[in-house]
């Protein structure tokens, strides 16, 4: 709920400034008051009068405007809420306040304020993917910016891919944790999650049956309380939480570039069953039966994500949580495994299929760490989830 938290809602020149219209309600209805700001150019697709009517607000739309600057200047406005929502962020807005530039009111109270600030970017893919975008993407977050999404999925213009801005009720799930006073506030906790896909060829893949429901359910309960989440996901079955920044990738390799691209963290929770081996060379063209017999795959090994962040000189985490996938000996097998690795703990959990776990909903998990082996009882993967974010909040603000 978010009782009397006050939003300043700066809508930028972009079509997801629809979407906006409707947080403004989502938001009201969670108690929340909402002071729109409008640039010049988004009043070409939402009309200020809409968005005054739905916020029950003034709109506020121009730097220059003698009347506002009266009843209050635009330095106060930036630091009366409680929290400023960039929705759509577009490449632009991105831009600018990567750069330090206010050359508008919205760019002016951005630069004007000390109030946390939470952007949802909205563009089209090949901007969104731009190097410049990234750039100014990571330049933000380690200005202190929050993100939630952008989404994955079709787009106004045409073309599919990352870039479309997240849902409101994502929107109000990441307003939420970030208002909220959760032990994890002001943690940025990355996840892993998912299998990964290791192309044989353009149709085959090498993949495994993780569903991606723990790795999922970890992170949602970490945001549930206050971390800043950044999840990195293969294809999994289940869509990941709203209210976190999602990365999808395919490969172990995408995947680890991502966790890369994601540091520094707080914390690592590293959930996915990322494939040990990829083809050396994957083939380009669809593999032929053939009569010289069957084909010979040969595999290259993949990076170990988690025993690379484990062992980072500079910048550890300052908890890494493993997990380790066991059909036999699980204890034995998982203890070596922390010390392998190097992570503070390890979820050691029994996938044998008479278990059910893998893909199933329920999870029976042992956590290792320097205080020995903790063996908790068989629960759904939620309450497991809920069990181990409680723990690492624990560690954390200890
Ligand atoms: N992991 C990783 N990168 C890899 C392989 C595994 O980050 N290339 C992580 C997983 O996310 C998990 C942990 O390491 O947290 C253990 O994964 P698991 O598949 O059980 O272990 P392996 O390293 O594959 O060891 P083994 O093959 O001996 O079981």
């Amino acid at each position: 709920m978010l009782a009397s938290k006050r939003i300043l809602l700066i809508i930028g020149a972009g079509i997801a400034a629809y979407k906006s219209l409707d947080l403004i309600r989502r938001l009201k209805e969670r108690g929340a008051s909402v002071t729109p700001v409008l640039t010049g150019a988004a009043e070409e697709f939402v009309t200020p009068l809409s968005v005054s009517a739905l916020a029950g607000e003034k709109v506020y739309r121009d730097l220059f405007d003698l009347t506002d600057e009266a009843e209050m200047g635009h330095i106060q406005l930036s630091r009366s809420a409680d929290l400023i929502v960039v929705a759509p962020a577009t490449a632009d807005m991105m831009g600018k306040m990567a750069a330090g530039l206010a050359n508008d009111l919205a760019s002016t109270l951005l630069m004007a304020t000390d109030t946390p600030v939470l952007c949802a970017p909205a563009m089209n893919v090949r901007m969104w993917d731009h190097p410049s975008t990234q750039r100014n993407l990571k330049q933000l977050q380690a200005d202190g910016i929050r993100f939630v999404g952008p989404n994955e999925g079709d787009m106004a213009c045409g073309e599919y891919g990352p870039g479309r801005m997240s849902e409101p009720l994502e929107i109000v799930a990441a307003v939420e944790a970030q208002l909220g006073n959760g032990p994890l506030k002001g943690k940025r906790i990355l996840v892993t999650s998912g299998p990964t896909h290791e192309p044989i060829d353009p149709v085959r893949y090498i993949a495994n049956r993780s569903s991606g429901a723990q790795g999922t359910a970890v992170a949602r309960a970490l945001s549930a309380l206050g971390a800043d989440v950044v999840f990195v996901t293969g294809p999994a079955d289940v869509s990941p939480p709203e209210g976190v920044q999602v990365i999808r990738v395919e490969t172990a390799q995408q995947m680890s570039d991502a966790v890369d691209a994601a540091l520094p963290i707080d914390a690592g929770v590293f959930a996915a069953a990322v494939a040990d081996w990829r083809m050396a060379t994957a083939s380009d063209k669809k593999l032929k039966k053939s009569r010289d017999g069957l084909p010979l795959l040969e595999f290259a090994e993949n990076p170990d994500i988690l025993k690379r962040v484990s062992r980072l000189d500079a910048g550890r985490p300052t908890l890494v949580v493993g997990f380790a996938a066991e059909t036999d000996n699980v204890l034995e097998h998982a203890t070596a495994k922390r010390a392998r690795k190097g992570c503070d703990w390890i979820v050691a959990n029994d996938v044998s299929p008479a278990t059910g776990i893998m893909g199933g909903s329920e999870n029976a998990v042992t956590l290792i760490s320097d205080e020995g082996a903790e063996e908790w009882p068989r629960m759904d993967k939620d309450a497991v989830a809920q069990r181990l974010a409680q723990k690492i909040a624990d560690a954390l603000t200890s």
